[in-house]
């Protein structure tokens, strides 16, 4: 039986879907009428029991981040959705916001509604001009059916959504670069604490969410807790969209329970390219550490994952053959780490810097033996000295490629060149 669960894909196959008017042929707009009927702290309670955890990567809880926003106080409250989905690998966010614009404007105006805020701003990733004028259309029709604005049906309740496009740097998914470059400052990192609920966009409480996680509140509203429950695990209840790329046969989203098996989603994805095995593969983009065959039976649930040594991020499950060279795939990452990172902290822009230089030299096959353990060693000095969690990721391809595949590392000194031919391997592609 398949365990794919389409809620948030389920329109996906209709061509119109991203309209108000097709957005409604598939139960849209159902929730907010009940969600405005109840006292915003049970909208609160409600997400709260769902177990629902922050789709963007981290997996904490929505509700209690929610609920963390002060009540009583004089500030203004901001929602800012972070839609600068830049995770290398990661391919979820866009395809929703293309097919299912609306559902993301509902669970906006719940989340609003329910955090006390009048204020909501989308920020999204600047490269993606297709998708900033299908959700400026999708906010331009929301506001025209009265669901944003003044008194949203009736209930006393405004909200004004803004869409803002970024500039296209990795370091703006960061929470606080996000807010800063929000407020129209380079975006670099804020010191936390003070986390953004307490104080956000303009020095005011603000709740940040990723775009999956604040769309899927509008069917736990629709359908209850125990619905939401039904899917994944105790512990990372609900569904998510898994983004399949690389050597797979039919690459792609493919929407189910937490907790699927990388087996189970390759069965449905028709496998690894034909003739071809598995030989590493990311379950959630490069900022969290490699994975390899042995792994094909962990449960890609929060707990699971991190039993397994990595961590679950955002479910985009790169997959690697073994025409891959192993080290020129993790340089080429290193490259991404060094060129995105902000600059602001010394272990991450040495750090990743050094990186470079040292991949280059051994997948040229012209490292030392030495060079392994300062690759670790330095990893040592970047992880959890670095000021975001960019300097943490760069750390995981490096260090897991060397804990599973330090043979390959040392065969490039053996060699004194890439044992992989170039032309086959596609890391470069
Ligand atoms: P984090 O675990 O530090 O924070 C997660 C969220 O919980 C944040 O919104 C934070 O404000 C909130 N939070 C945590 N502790 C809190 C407290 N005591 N009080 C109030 N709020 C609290 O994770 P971080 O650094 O925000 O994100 C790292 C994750 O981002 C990684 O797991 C990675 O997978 C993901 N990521 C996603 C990308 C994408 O394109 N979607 C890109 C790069 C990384």
């Amino acid at each position: 039986m398949s365990k794919l669960s389409p809620v948030l894909s389920r329109a996906w196959d209709d061509p119109r879907s991203y309209t108000l008017e097709g957005y409604r042929r598939h139960d849209g707009y159902q929730a907010i009428g009940k969600a405005l009927a109840m006292p915003p702290d049970d909208v609160i309670k409600l997400v709260k029991d769902s177990g629902l955890r922050g789709r963007g990567g981290a997996g904490f809880p929505t509700g209690m981040k929610w609920s963390f926003i002060p009540q009583g106080d004089n500030k203004p409250h901001y929602l800012v959705v972070n839609a600068d989905e830049s995770e290398p690998g990661t391919c979820k966010d866009i395809p929703f916001l293309m097919a299912n614009p609306h559902e993301l404007i509902e669970g906006i105006i719940i989340a609003c509604y329910a955090i006390r805020a009048d204020r909501a701003f989308i920020y999204l990733r600047g490269e993606v001009v297709h998708v900033l004028r299908r959700l400026q259309a999708a906010v331009r029709e929301a506001y025209e059916a009265g669901y944003a604005g003044k008194n949203i049906l009736g209930s006393g309740f405004d909200l004004e959504i803004v869409v803002h496009a970024g500039a296209g740097a990795y370091i703006c998914g960061e929470e606080t670069a996000l807010l800063d470059s929000l407020e129209g400052y380079r975006g670099q990192p804020r010191l936390r604490p003070p986390f953004p609920a307490i104080e956000g966009l303009y020095a005011s409480p603000t709740v940040v969410n990723n775009v999956e996680s604040v769309a899927s509140v509008p069917a736990i509203l629709r359908n209850g807790v125990d619905w939401f429950r039904s899917f994944g695990t105790e512990k990372s209840p609900g569904f998510v969209l898994y983004s399949l790329s690389g050597h797979v046969t039919r690459p792609g989203q493919y929407e189910g329970p937490l907790g699927m098996t990388l087996r189970e989603l390759l069965d449905l994805a028709g496998g690894v390219r034909a003739g071809h095995r598995l030989k590493f593969w990311t379950p959630g983009g490069s900022s969290t550490p490699l994975l390899t065959e042995e792994h094909l039976d962990v449960p890609l649930d929060f707990e699971g994952v991190g039993a397994a040594g990595s961590m679950l991020g955002t479910r985009a499950l790169q997959i690697f053959d073994e025409t891959v060279c192993v080290v020129r795939t993790v340089l080429r990452w290193s490259e991404f780490y060094k060129h995105e990172s902000c600059g602001k902290c010394t272990p991450c822009r040495e750090g990743t810097y050094w990186y470079v230089q040292m991949l280059q030299r051994l997948e040229s096959g012209k490292g030392t033996d030495t060079d392994l353990e300062k690759l670790l060693d330095l990893s040592d000095n970047i992880l959890g000295r670095a000021f975001c969690a960019l300097g943490d990721g760069a750390t995981s391809p490096v260090t897991s490629s060397i804990q599973y595949f330090r043979d390959e590392y040392l065969e490039h000194l053996r060699s004194g060149c890439c044992p992989f031919d170039p032309a086959l391997s596609t890391a470069w592609a």
